[in-house]
């Protein structure tokens, strides 16, 4: 498949700018990105992906945001088995445990999961999570 989607939930901006730095990742591979806010997504949106990426900050307290991730997460997991996931995500004071718990369980529910602890940044996403966030789009695309 020529495109690759990335779903995300972003409150105040700093995933947001982590989704376009993995869309970069996918351009430099040669694809298309598709960024969708979880908002507008749904877990529907991931049937005919073979990879995909996933981006949401730690929220409450080391978990995913509860209203519209959260949901959307529990729906995607029952059909990302034998998919490629890319996780990524911005935290503030935490040592990352929300994307550790997150990618237990997208490995649970059968995908492979690339990026995750490899794809986070306290804050606002700094040049060496740039290149980390490109590495994971280009990954992504080579699926
Ligand atoms: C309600 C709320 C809960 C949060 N809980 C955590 C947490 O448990 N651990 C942590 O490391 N950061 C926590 N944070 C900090 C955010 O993860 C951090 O500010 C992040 O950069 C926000 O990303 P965003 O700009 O994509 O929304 C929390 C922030 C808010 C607003």
């Amino acid at each position: 498949m020529n495109q690759i989607l990335i779903v995300y939930w972003s409150g105040t901006g700093n995933t947001a700018a982590m989704a376009g730095m993995v869309a970069e990742g996918i351009k430099e591979a040669g694809k298309e990105p598709v960024i969708l806010l979880a908002e507008d997504a749904s877990a529907g949106d991931l049937a005919a992906c073979q990879a995909v990426a996933l981006g949401c900050p730690s929220m409450g307290d080391e978990i995913l945001e509860e209203s519209v991730m959260e949901p959307f997460v529990e729906e995607a997991e029952k059909m990302v088995s034998g998919k490629t996931i890319g996780l990524f995500g911005s935290y503030g004071w935490g040592d990352g445990q929300w994307m550790r718990d997150w990618a237990d369980r997208m490995k649970q529910a059968g995908a492979v999961v690339l990026g995750a602890e490899d794809a986070i940044c306290c804050g606002a996403p700094d040049s060496g999570a740039e290149e980390a966030l490109k590495e994971l789009g280009r990954q992504l695309a080579e699926v």
